[in-house]
């Protein structure tokens, strides 16, 4: 095991959803009980970090993203006292526990936003984003939310607008008012002494809005028949650069205490130098930025799956890092199709072999190492804002309750319940217990990998170098530290392919994304990779 640098810089984290992990209560709905249960599975299957999406108290418009009290836990889910028996129960696991910090917005049954609300002279008012009609009486400006209609409902009661990017039950914050910062500083607070080891911030680089309010411009590639939440590019309505001033103040409410992180939920499409500045500037003694510690990386999410195009975006993200950047890679998550729905089950494997072996810190998201698939959920049962106003993708099909084993509603809840959302038709077959017992699995993949990864300083610590001159779709990368060198060799193409590797002689394959070959002594000058394969080679 390797012991240089901070946790969150060697380790693995992964998202649980709390609502679709672990039933204990047997009401269909996952709660913090359900999350101890597992959390030896989640030891066996060697991650050293749970992300929880929100787990506050809410109304749930959008599944916990609309919290109405930042420093209590949803009734659904248990108590306070059952969230400190988790972080004790993980941290006697050695496993850290981040919390999920919705900042942006709170929900309208916050009791700051009903205060707010209740007139126009309430000193809470200005805590929210409120706008007077225009003189004809039509909207303030042009701004759309992200789950369709605009980015404005109308207050009956005191004539005025405010402003929401996503639901209407998710009123947006108004950083520009230094009493919102310190509230909300105060609540992080909370939770830093309670013991938690960090958050994952949500969407972190939209706090601001333009100061003017200025109409959002429209977006040039949007075509009739796309999701109108897309017309207009959100320049305006996000994306201001003064909020390096507020990450900065952020940060320094974190460095009060010892190895937390802030991980932050960017917009997808960022580009890696854009990406890279909410690392913030060097600090003194120039080993980290003044800012995010991770500012999450979507790019591969977004990327054609093909070798080339992977290859190049890890190489771009690469040059872009600034040298105290620690990279971080996310496949999946539960606001996005699942992996294997988008990959097949062969790319799921190489890309849990990729994740796993590029230089920084991986999130996977729960379900995605049993190879969990989108489900399907009949129109009138879509319970997701987002899918159920049609304007993207319906999140209900990613969030579905974690297969665990065979029997009735898969060990996620008990038998006869009718759980939140349906259970995968395929839970008989493909779940944890099953997959367990198969050495050839995607599970048994994933444990392998995070269990070598933990052991093998070239893959927490070493320096990433792409190998050139291979077939083009093939992707291979040589992993060093203190001359411990591991040879990382993904072949993306349906058919087998032939590789040399001139620089290097005989090696031995440790993992294999087909486990048969594992142990296999190998040529490297002259290796074939069957179909989707991929391998990790030890130097003989
Ligand atoms: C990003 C979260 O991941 C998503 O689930 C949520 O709907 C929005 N932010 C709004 O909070």
């Amino acid at each position: 095991m390797s012991d240089k640098g901070a946790w969150w810089q060697r380790g693995v984290i992964y998202q649980i959803y709390p609502r679709s992990f672990q039933d204990s209560n047997h009401d269909g709905i996952g709660d913090l009980h359900g999350i101890i249960q597992r959390l030896d599975y989640l030891s066996w299957l060697g991650v050293d970090a749970l992300w929880l999406s929100p787990i506050f108290p809410s109304p749930q418009a959008d599944f916990g993203y609309d919290v109405a009290n930042y420093t209590d836990i949803h009734h659904e889910y248990g108590t306070l006292a059952d969230f400190d028996l988790l972080l004790q129960e993980a941290h006697q696991r050695n496993i850290k526990i981040l919390l999920d910090l919705v900042p942006n917005h709170t929900s309208t049954e916050h009791a700051w936003f009903k205060e707010s609300r209740s007139s126009k002279d309430n000193p809470k008012r200005d805590w929210y984003i409120w706008k007077d009609p225009k003189p004809d009486g039509s909207l303030p400006n042009n701004w759309l939310a992200y789950f369709g209609g605009a980015a404005w409902t109308l207050d009956a009661h005191t004539g005025q607008y405010y402003m929401h990017n996503f639901d209407p039950g998710q009123p947006e914050l108004n950083w520009r008012n230094s009493a919102v910062q310190e509230a909300i500083f105060g609540e992080i607070r909370f939770w830093l002494e309670r013991g938690v080891d960090g958050f994952r911030v949500d969407v972190i680089d939209r706090l601001l809005k333009h100061p003017q309010f200025l109409d959002n411009p429209i977006n040039p590639d949007w075509r009739e028949g796309d999701s109108t939440a897309w017309k207009y590019l959100r320049v305006n309505s996000e994306q201001q650069p003064e909020v390096h001033r507020v990450l900065r103040d952020l940060r320094t409410v974190f460095d009060q205490y010892p190895n937390r992180v802030i991980v932050g939920e960017m917009d997808y499409g960022l580009s890696p130098e854009k990406l890279a500045s909410y690392y913030g500037g060097a600090t003194e003694d120039e080993d980290e930025g003044d800012e995010i510690h991770l500012p999450f990386h979507f790019g591969m999410m977004l990327t054609m799956w093909d070798a080339g195009a992977i290859r190049a975006r890890v190489d771009a993200y690469e040059v872009a890092l600034p040298p105290y950047g620690q990279p971080n890679y996310v496949l999946g998550n539960h606001d996005s199709p699942r992996l294997i729905s988008r990959l097949g089950v062969d790319g799921a494997r190489l890309a849990a072999m990729l994740l796993l072996t590029l230089r920084g810190t991986p999130t996977l998201y729960n379900g995605d190492e049993i190879g969990m698939s989108n489900t399907t959920i009949p129109d009138d049962q879509i319970l997701d804002p987002q899918g159920r106003n049609k304007v993207g993708f319906n999140r209900d099909e990613c969030r579905t309750p974690m297969q665990w084993d065979s029997s009735p509603n898969a060990g996620f809840s008990g038998a006869g319940i009718t759980t939140w959302l349906p259970l995968a038709p395929d839970y008989a077959q493909n779940n944890v217990a099953t997959q367990q017992n198969q050495p050839e699995s995607l599970l048994m993949l994933y444990n392998r990998l995070l269990h070598y990864r933990r052991d093998t300083p070239a893959l927490n610590w070493g320096r990433y170098y792409p190998i050139d001159g291979l077939p083009e779709d093939c992707y291979a990368f040589l992993r060093e530290y203190e001359g411990q060198k591991r040879l990382i060799v993904l072949n993306f193409a349906g058919g087998n392919r032939e590789l040399h590797f001139a620089d290097y002689n005989r090696g031995k394959i440790i993992i294999a994304t087909h486990a048969q070959r594992e142990g296999e002594a190998v040529d490297l000058d002259r290796i074939t990779l069957g179909a989707y394969e991929g391998v990790i080679i030890e130097f003989a």
